[in-house]
């Protein structure tokens, strides 16, 4: 049988979630999304429109077809963790069962289980501001979407993964090196991140066999790239320093995601994988 993933953090097609969910698709696995509640309603109804039909061509020349998506806001465990004001807003009344615990619920009843968990969604509502300048609140909310997010889509999926599954997050060398701009605690959230791939690499291996790992990706022009504001900066720094002059297509990364999905990679676990043109192994700029 074929394998199926969930793919949390997937809201347009230029996204790397939307570039994961293709490869993993080209390579035979049922996809599953997740979408961030406030952007649900703009994606199916693109989808639905034949926006998307373009950038769903597979190399075999079919279209990915997504089999459910589900709304999805990482930032809530269960029900009870969701403030009023949230509740009440208009564009998430409008849908049901989003937090973490549901929607690994949901699954489980649709689909019995999964392979392959991909969590591709940041969110630091400071990241334009120098992390001299971020506010507590701005700190703890970058770690809330961006990491432990991801602490609690395993806490909530592994259970419904088959041994031998995988599972994939996206990181910034932001964590480990010094990139001006990247704020808010968003290098400090990518950090936590990779410093959890590895925990979470031990706790989900030896518990439920599944292996955890982090894909650390170059610039990409994706729409929370654009947030930040100087994506167009570091796609030219890239390309004029890093080993290999060219700029990173989404599918490079879908690609990488894939092969660590897959058994090919099946004694890789608690890794980072530099999918970056090279650019991280540079010392200075050239
Ligand atoms: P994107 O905008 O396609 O993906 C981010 C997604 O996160 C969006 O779909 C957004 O709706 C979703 N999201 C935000 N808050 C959420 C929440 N509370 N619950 C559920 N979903 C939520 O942008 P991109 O750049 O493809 O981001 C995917 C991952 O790649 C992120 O972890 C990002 O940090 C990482 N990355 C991106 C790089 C780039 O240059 N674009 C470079 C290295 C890593």
């Amino acid at each position: 049988r074929g394998k199926r993933a969930f793919i949390a953090g997937i809201a347009d097609d230029n996204g790397y979630g939307w570039a994961i969910a293709k490869s993993l698709a080209a390579a035979g696995a049922e996809i599953l999304v997740g979408t961030w509640v406030p952007a649900l309603n703009i994606f199916e109804t693109s989808l639905r429109r034949g926006k998307f039909d373009e950038s769903r061509v597979l190399p075999d020349g079919s279209l990915m077809e997504i089999t459910k998506v589900y709304p999805l806001d990482a930032v809530y465990d269960t029900p009870e963790d969701v403030p009023e004001d949230v509740k009440a807003n208009k564009r998430y009344a409008g849908s049901s069962k989003w937090t973490v615990k549901e929607v690994a619920e949901s699954v489980k009843e649709d689909f019995g289980s999964i392979d392959i968990l991909v969590h591709s969604l940041a969110n630091g509502p400071e990241v334009s501001k120098p992390l001299l300048e971020t506010s507590r609140y701005g700190y703890l909310a970058a770690i809330s979407a961006s990491s432990y997010s991801y602490v609690s889509l395993l806490q909530h999926f592994a259970p419904l993964m088959n041994r031998g599954g995988a599972s994939i997050s996206l990181t910034y060398i932001a964590s480990e090196r010094i990139i001006p701009g990247y704020g808010g605690g968003m290098s400090s959230a990518k950090a936590a991140l990779e410093s959890d791939t590895q925990v979470l690499a031990f706790e989900a291996g030896r518990k439920h066999g599944i292996r955890v790992n982090t894909i650390s990706a170059g610039p990409l022009r994706s729409r929370a790239a654009k947030a930040i504001g100087f994506i167009d900066m570091m796609i030219d720094y890239s390309s004029e320093n890093a080993p290999l002059q060219k700029e990173l297509s989404a599918e490079e990364v879908g690609n990488a995601a894939a092969f660590l999905a897959s058994p090919l990679a099946s004694a890789i676990t608690g890794a980072v994988l530099y999918v970056d043109n090279g650019l991280n192994a540079m010392g200075v700029g050239v």
